[in-house]
Order: C-alpha cells, then sequence, then structure tokens
C-alpha cells in the first residue's frame, strides 16, 4: 500500500511537471494573435525599405522583452501613452491589451519561425 502510495505521488508530481511545461505556450493561440503583427513587420522575408524592423530571427526574450516594455510605456487606467515618440506609442497600443501570457505566446511563436 505504501509502495502504491508513493507511485501515485511520483506520478502526479510527473504530471504537474509535464502539465507546466505543456501550458507554457499555446503555438496556436500565438498563431493567431501575431497575425496582428504582420501587418506592420515582417515576420517570414527580409524587411522592405521603409517599413518598421523585420522580426525574422529575433530570440524569444527579444520579442518578449519588447512587448513588455512598449506595454509599459502606456498607462492602461487612462489609455493614454507616456512617451513623446509616436512610433513607441504605435507599439504601445499594440502591447497594450495583452496578457502576460498571451504576449508570450505571440513571442514563442514569431520565435518558432
Ligand atoms: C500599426 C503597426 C504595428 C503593429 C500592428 C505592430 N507593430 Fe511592432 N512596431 C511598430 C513600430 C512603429 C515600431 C517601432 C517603435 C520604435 O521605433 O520605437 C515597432 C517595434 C516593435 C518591436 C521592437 C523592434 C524590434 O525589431 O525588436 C517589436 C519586438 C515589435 N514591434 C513587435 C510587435 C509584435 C509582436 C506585434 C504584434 C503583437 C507588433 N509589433 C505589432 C509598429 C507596429
Amino acid at each position: 500500500m505504501r509502495g502504491y502510495k508513493l507511485l501515485l505521488c511520483g506520478l502526479s508530481a510527473l504530471g504537474v511537471l509535464i502539465g507546466s511545461e505543456a501550458q507554457a505556450y499555446d503555438l496556436n493561440n500565438g498563431r493567431l494573435l501575431a497575425s496582428n503583427c504582420t501587418q506592420c513587420h515582417s515576420t517570414n522575408v527580409l524587411p522592405k525599405s521603409g517599413g518598421y524592423d523585420s522580426l525574422v530571427g529575433e530570440s524569444y526574450n527579444e520579442i518578449y522583452g519588447e512587448l513588455r516594455e512598449f506595454k509599459q510605456k502606456f498607462n492602461t487606467v487612462t489609455k493614454t501613452c507616456t512617451e513623446n515618440d509616436p512610433k513607441e506609442c504605435l507599439m504601445g497600443v499594440h502591447a497594450m491589451p495583452y496578457t502576460d501570457q498571451e504576449m508570450r505566446d505571440i513571442a514563442w511563436y514569431l520565435s518558432q519561425r
């Protein structure tokens, strides 16, 4: 009986490990949300001249980190941008509505391409 309990305990610990790993990023959600980004950013070819920065080859940490920074430049209560640079505000508007998990999903999806 004791062994059985230990086995159960071990299995549920494994389940938690696997579960948390599987829930870390939702690739389909990332793909859906990132479709918004491709209006302005190139994600599969070299940047067009005059276009905004390409996201090709950027890592998960770069994209997630930038999204977090842009979001922080936006006051979510007053819905106003705290920066003077209109370009920064443009990205702030886009980053603002996303939850932390959504920003992670987007960054994960874009960094896997
Ligand atoms: C309406 C156009 C527009 C949309 C849509 C948009 N961006 Fe941006 N993005 C910009 C502009 C403009 C800048 C440059 C900001 C600056 O110069 O500071 C930028 C900058 C960035 C940067 C930092 C520059 C770099 O190459 O690392 C990242 C990362 C980024 N955007 C990711 C995203 C992601 C992810 C999405 C989708 C959730 C997105 N953007 C949607 C216009 C847009």
